[in-house]
């Protein structure tokens, strides 16, 4: 499944060009929805959206609580583009096909990348509906060779050897931080470290212990490498975590993680994230 398979130049800029050809919209901002979180687009004006399987190069979304749409429209006078369901690694596309849509935005004109997800929360502070202004990742795809990037480099989007240090923007998260405050969320949010790892199982026992011993906050199956292949062309990024459940870290623990209870915490808390995020989108600097 994940073969060598490889995406040439030509074919983003075949995406980006019809997908210009096909809307005025000019994005400035990007936003991936997570799962149970596909309202955070329904904020956008004067919508224009593309099914993926019209859209040339795109792949197609197999997910239960995942449209798999592109969603164009203006939010608070920013141009914006949503992904109203994204590409995950466990439904057996290539990295290079999980990020495909990232690379386009870049063409689009896009700038800043949002990326939100549902996790599982190791931390014994991040509660189920918390939210969780991601300040670092550990891509455990990536540490074991399955990384975006594998195979020639793309001279044209960025370098060989990008650096990942930093590559959740600094200024964008004490915004969000300050935002949650003025919301008076605060005491739901707060910044942490989130892993992918490879699902689509959820974590055994032994397996979220080690997690959380390697210092991992939350937990979750994407996000990961969309931010490698942004963070490597040069974008802006931001990422938020809404934390659907606690990862079940003991044996006595009779509780276990389902798809369905994801959704719904997603469903229940996707307006207070729907509002963050489009009062980050309305603060935030463009150049
Ligand atoms: Cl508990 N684990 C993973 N890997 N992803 C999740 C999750 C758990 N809860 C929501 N997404």
């Amino acid at each position: 499944m994940h073969s060598k398979e490889l995406i040439s130049h030509d074919e983003y800029q075949k995406s980006a060009d019809w997908l210009k050809s096909q809307t005025k919209h000019r994005p400035q901002v990007a936003i991936i929805c997570g799962s149970g979180l596909g309202i955070l687009a329904d904020a956008l004006k004067c919508q224009d959206s593309f099914p993926y399987a019209d859209i040339p190069g795109f792949p197609q979304s197999t997910v239960q609580g995942h449209a798999g749409r592109l969603v164009f429209g203006e939010l608070k006078g920013k141009t914006c583009v949503c992904m109203q369901g994204r590409f995950h690694m466990y439904e057996g596309h290539s990295l290079c096909k999980t990020t495909f849509p990232v690379r386009v935005f870049k063409l689009l004109g896009v700038e800043t990348l949002i990326v939100t997800n549902a996790a599982g929360s190791l931390a014994d502070g991040l509660r189920p509906g918390d939210i969780m202004i991601i300040k670092d990742h550990v891509n455990f795809p990536g540490l074991v060779g399955l990384n975006p990037l594998n195979g020639p480099n793309d001279d044209k989007f960025g370098p060989r050897f990008p650096a990942m240090s930093g590559c959740y923007d600094k200024g964008l998260r004490a915004l969000a931080m300050e935002i949650a405050k003025q919301m008076g969320v605060a005491n739901l949010t707060q910044e942490g470290v989130y892993a992918m790892v490879g699902g689509p199982t959820f974590e055994s026992i032994a397996e979220a212990r080690l997690l959380h011993r390697l210092g991992v906050d939350a937990v979750g199956m994407s996000t990961a490498p969309e931010v490698v292949i942004a963070t490597h062309c040069g974008l802006r990024v931001f990422g938020l975590s809404l934390i659907t459940n606690k990862v079940v870290k003991s044996y006595e623990d009779p509780e276990s993680v389902d798809h369905q209870g994801v959704l719904e915490v997603g469903r229940q808390r996707s307006h207070t994230l729907q509002q963050l995020v489009t009062e980050l989108v309305a603060r935030m600097e463009i150049n």
